[in-house]
């Protein structure tokens, strides 16, 4: 017995011991308002923040409320041990967390093994991705980020210790019904493989405003030019200047929008590895083609990888300053060396750059294990391969985006990896899959890691499929379609193509919305397509508020306790809601607080779900109570610099409302040195029961591209609409008495005219 009684002793104190004497001091610091900066160990000198060379918005952050981690700082553990640092986070039992990088899959990232390396996601949301950002957020408002550019293994909120405080319930799976195979675990524990590590806490106290300080710790999110935000269309790799020409023509002639074009792997002399050279019988005259394109208010972006061909005149120079591996045979500059850097990017700004090209599409920086260079490869600067492959993509955005801002000429193009510290970068993350659902749920998770992802539109199968992604992608931070293997227009499915312009017009129209959104995720960290749990009246807590016990009677409780994976947040007030191939009707969760069509302005719900139809084949959107949405005409490009476009502001729901409207040139960084403005607009009740709208004046000295006022009051229509339908009720009485029969009826003829235009019952 007293042997017994010392062995447990014994292997208790041994496990404190070991804790003990191997646990690290965690040294705090504050890194701006809400943020702390956590050390342990001797963390690298290299790291995602570094890579990238983030200035975090102090000032921004500054305005955002005080507030304290929401997490108990006390169990927080970190220990090193064999070269490696363990990290353990605390989990309470109501709590979900969400990120961990561009998943595809999931949102829910609680109970989930990842190991996080930058990768082409091959359909398992395991940490390999585009996107493997080690930042996460959870429900009850505190975030965790570990700045480091390893490959690190995540167990979030899966493995159970021994000394849990919060130990789940022993059963017995003989007798236990409710017996689990994957047990409920206490902590998300890191492992990343270095002698130390720092990691950032960031406070809320809702996860939006988590987010929010990652973003603007990061730099603040990437304002695009307005020119970005249009339409663009990648044609057919092979294409020459001819064909690109008649390309913008057909899109002009098919009043169709476009913004920019982006050219495939043709453009250059060789691809895969590349020259970034122009190829000569393809595209003889790129300046000039360059040109033309610009007077026909059309940009061109160009296609490159960064792996350069023995055959480009850059190689003899830049061959020292590259990798010991190549990639499809081509040298891999080391982007650490400033040689190798200065002789990649000359060439892209006299090549490119100085005769007008828009922006790059970077390709094939995240890998595929199978073509990219191994772990076991070398680069001149020292740096591992393995930290070269977590931050190659931020590197080459990194650079890039300088050479634009020497310009003093904003970009906005396409990469296929990114990590932590790319937030300001002007780049899309876009890949080789193609499921529809895939692409929402990537772009739902995207507003959660700090990246921008595009769900393009390549080929489809029919036109319903090309008419729905069409749609999402004009609800997204790129309208694209890319054709390079497909050579798909938008006109491609005849029987849709109505509908697919109309979209894309709209797209056009929403420009001072989206642009202004954009602003708020630059000055805000504010994420413009983000998931349903950052929206408030959507969270954690409102499960508790039960109104009904039963589920089935609450469907509302049912489905906020579920991953939301189809339908995303745009911008301050909207929700989208897409319909998938083959669904003719779809549930919606509209969140607590009001919501209307945006389409007809109806009154949609109010923290219920919704069962909508798709009978006019649009996509369906919500606008919160007190919505103010502006708008513009539908333009076939974006308004240029000094351009006054006429504004039409819509208001949606009953609630006094306010916006921010932000206005800039939209093309130049001067809006970083304050050439920029908020104007703000305001709807209120009035005592008579109307609505009325005010916009404020411009800021003397600020750019003012607004032209024209006008307002849209789209639920007030539908309340005269209601009374509308109180009159025809009335008149049916009044049609009794033959004496007021005749005025009456006409009077309401006139009025039913006038009020019968495009209202829609259904999507
Ligand atoms: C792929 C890329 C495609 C297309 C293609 C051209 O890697 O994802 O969008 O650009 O290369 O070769």
């Amino acid at each position: 017995m007293k042997l017994r009684f010392f062995i447990l002793n014994l292997f208790v104190f041994g496990i404190i011991i070991n804790q003990t004497v191997c646990a690290q001091e965690l040294s705090w610091t504050e890194a701006g308002n809400g943020i702390w900066k956590v050390t342990v160990g001797k963390p690298e000198d290299y790291n995602l923040l570094k890579a990238a060379g983030v200035k975090p918005q102090i000032a921004s952050l500054q305005k955002m409320n005080k507030a304290e981690p929401l997490i108990a700082k006390k169990e927080i553990f970190a220990r090193v041990q064999d070269g490696k640092t363990y990290l353990r986070f605390p989990l309470q039992k109501n709590e979900q967390i969400y990120g961990f990088g561009l998943n595809f899959q999931t949102i829910h990232q609680r109970g989930r093994i990842l190991r996080l390396h930058t990768d082409h996601y091959s359909n398992t949301d395991n940490g390999r991705t585009h996107a493997p950002v080690p930042f996460f957020i959870s429900s009850n408002g505190y975030g965790i980020f570990i700045n480091s550019a390893r490959y690190l293994d995540v167990y979030a909120g899966s493995a159970v210790r021994k000394d849990s405080k919060n130990p789940p319930k022993i059963q017995d799976r003989n007798t236990d019904k409710n017996w689990s195979a994957r047990p409920y675990s206490d902590a998300v524990e890191i492992l990343v493989p270095a002698e130390g590590v720092e990691f950032y806490v960031f406070s809320g106290p809702s996860p939006l405003e988590v987010v929010q300080r990652f973003n603007l710790f990061n730099g603040g999110g990437c304002l695009p030019p307005r020119w970005g935000l249009g339409f663009t269309q990648r044609v057919e790799r092979l294409y020459n200047a001819e064909q690109v020409k008649n390309e913008a023509k057909e899109f002009a002639e098919q009043h169709f929008p476009l913004d920019f074009i982006g050219l495939e792997p043709g453009w250059q002399s060789k691809s895969y590895p590349c020259t970034f050279e122009w190829d000569n019988s393809r595209f003889p005259n790129p300046a000039q083609l360059v040109k033309e394109l610009g007077q026909m208010g059309v940009k061109l972006n160009l296609w490159t990888n960064p792996y350069v061909s023995p055959e480009a005149s850059i190689y003899p120079k830049i061959a020292p300053f590259t990798g010991s591996h190549t990639v499809w045979v081509g040298a891999v500059p080391d982007l650490l060396k400033p040689e190798a850097r200065d002789i990649l990017f000359s060439k892209f700004k006299k090549d490119h750059i100085d005769i007008g090209i828009s922006g790059y599409k970077i390709d094939e920086v995240d890998g595929g294990d199978s073509y990219l260079w191994p772990d076991v490869a070398t680069f001149p600067s020292g740096i591992s391969a393995e930290q070269m492959r977590q931050t190659y993509g931020v590197l080459m955005q990194k650079y890039s985006t300088e050479l634009f801002h020497q310009k003093n000429s904003r970009t906005y193009g396409l990469v296929r990896a990114s990590n932590a510290g790319g937030v300001s970068f002007p780049y899309v993350i876009y890949n080789d899959n193609y499921s529809h659902q895939d692409f929402i749920t990537g772009l739902i998770n995207s507003g959660f890691s700090g990246v921008l992802w595009t769900p393009e539109v390549r080929a489809s199968k029919t036109s319903e499929e090309w008419l729905r992604r069409m749609q999402t992608v004009c609800f997204s931070p790129m309208a694209m379609i890319n054709a390079w293997a497909s050579a798909t227009k938008p006109w491609s499915f005849p029987d849709v193509a109505d509908k697919v312009k109309e979209v894309a017009l709209l797209r056009m129209q929403m420009m001072p919305y989206w642009y202004s959104e954009f602003a708020k995720y630059h000055f805000d960290g504010t994420p413009p397509f983000r998931a349903m749990n950052l929206e408030t009246g959507f969270q954690m807590e409102n499960r508790t508020e039960k109104v009904n016990s039963s589920l089935e009677e609450n469907p509302y409780e049912e489905a906020v306790s579920k991953e939301i994976k189809d339908q995303y947040m745009a911008g301050e007030y909207l929700l989208v809601a897409p319909f998938f191939t083959g669904q003719t009707s779809r549930k919606v969760i509209l969140p607590k607080g009001k919501w209307f069509d945006f389409y007809t302005g109806k009154f949609a719900g109010d923290g219920e779900v919704i069962t909508v139809t798709s009978n006019l084949g649009n996509i369906p959107v919500y606008v919160k109570d007190g919505g103010i949405i502006p708008m513009m005409p539908p333009l076939l490009h974006a308004p240029k610099s000094g351009e006054k476009v006429d504004l039409e502001i819509r208001y949606y729901g009953q609630k006094n409302a306010k916006y921010r409207l932000y206005d800039d040139d939209g093309e130049t960084f001067n809006y970083e040195k304050g050439d920029y403005s908020w104007r703000e607009i305001v709807v209120e009740k009035q005592a008579d029961g109307k609505y009325s709208g005010k916009i404020t004046v411009p800021e003397k000295g600020k750019p003012n591209t607004i032209g024209k006022v006008s307002w849209k009051f789209m639920t007030i229509d539908n309340q005269a609409f209601l009374c509308f339908r109180t009159k025809q009720m009335l008149l049916k009485i009044a049609q009794l008495s033959t004496l007021i029969r005749l005025p009456l009826k006409i009077t309401f003829s006139i009025y039913y005219f006038q009020k019968n235009h495009s209202r829609l019952s259904g999507f």
